[in-house]
């Protein structure tokens, strides 16, 4: 992988061509996408109905699951030309995932919770080092920016609340500033207000940290402050869903 291909510089984000995605078992295709760009920082607002595989693109841009066919490109690195590990590796120093579920390691505080995505990359901890700051001082910035009071970030995960947990799992997904954060129906548990509190605040920190945004939710009203909305259901070729063929 060239320095280049690794911080991404002067690509887009994520660059999607001639992909084919079968689940394995399935008759027909789940997805099938000509070509789909985000360049980089944008911020891009996918919909479509449930089933439809909103979740499954986001697995195959994180390089989770691979393509029959056709390539996902991420800052510029092809993922299939990595191993497993390399990939792995890749994921933790250039993708954020926010996802539906948490993921957040229960026993853990907050604020180890956030640090954690800093122990598994050492890009993100270099990316910290040139802004001149500490892995420490930055998961509490973002803790306050993303309204975590100075009691909650020190508190196992399972005792915060859901809307909690969520404002956590942004911050992990941000710290280091990975060139793209990925996001699944993150406001699913949160009140109209809140959701949109915190799709502002995860805006806000993208564009602040230059990040390219894929956020997939089915509430349309969230949508205003993206730069794009993109319909699966335009972009997707796959012919049939599994029920009816
Ligand atoms: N692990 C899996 N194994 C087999 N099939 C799967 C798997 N995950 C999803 N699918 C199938 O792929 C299709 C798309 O599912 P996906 O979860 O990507 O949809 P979605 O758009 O994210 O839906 P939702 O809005 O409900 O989250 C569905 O037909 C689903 O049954
Ligand atoms: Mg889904």
């Amino acid at each position: 992988m060239t320095s280049d291909a690794a911080s991404g510089a002067g690509c887009a984000a994520v660059a999607v061509g001639g992909l084919r995605y079968r689940w394995p078992k399935a008759r027909v295709d789940c997805l099938a996408i000509d070509d789909l760009t985000l360049a980089a920082g944008e911020r891009v607002f996918l919909r479509g109905p449930s089933g439809s595989g909103k979740t499954t693109l986001l697995s195959l841009v994180g390089g989770v699951i691979q393509p029959q066919a056709g390539g996902v490109c991420v800052a510029g690195q092809p993922l299939s030309r990595l191993s497993a590990g390399a990939r792995d590796r890749f994921r933790a120093d250039n993708i954020g995932f926010v996802f539906q579920l948490f993921n957040l390691l229960p026993y853990l505080s907050a604020r180890d919770n956030i640090l954690l995505a800093c122990r598994f990359s050492a890009a993100r901890r270099a990316r910290l080092r040139a802004a001149g700051v500490t892995a420490q001082a930055e998961a509490g910035r973002l803790a306050a920016r993303l309204d975590l009071d100075a009691g909650a970030i020190e508190r196992p995960a399972a005792e915060l609340s859901v809307g909690q947990q969520q404002r956590v799992a942004a911050a992990r997904a941000l710290i280091g500033r990975p060139g793209l954060i990925i996001a699944d129906e993150p406001t699913s548990a949160l009140d109209a207000d809140r959701q949109q509190a915190f799709v502002d605040l995860l805006l806000g920190e993208c564009a602040a940290s230059g990040a390219a945004l894929l956020f997939v939710s089915h509430d349309l009203r969230l949508a205003a402050h993206f730069d794009r909305v993109l319909d699966l259901a335009q972009i997707n070729h796959a012919t049939a869903v599994e029920a009816g063929a």
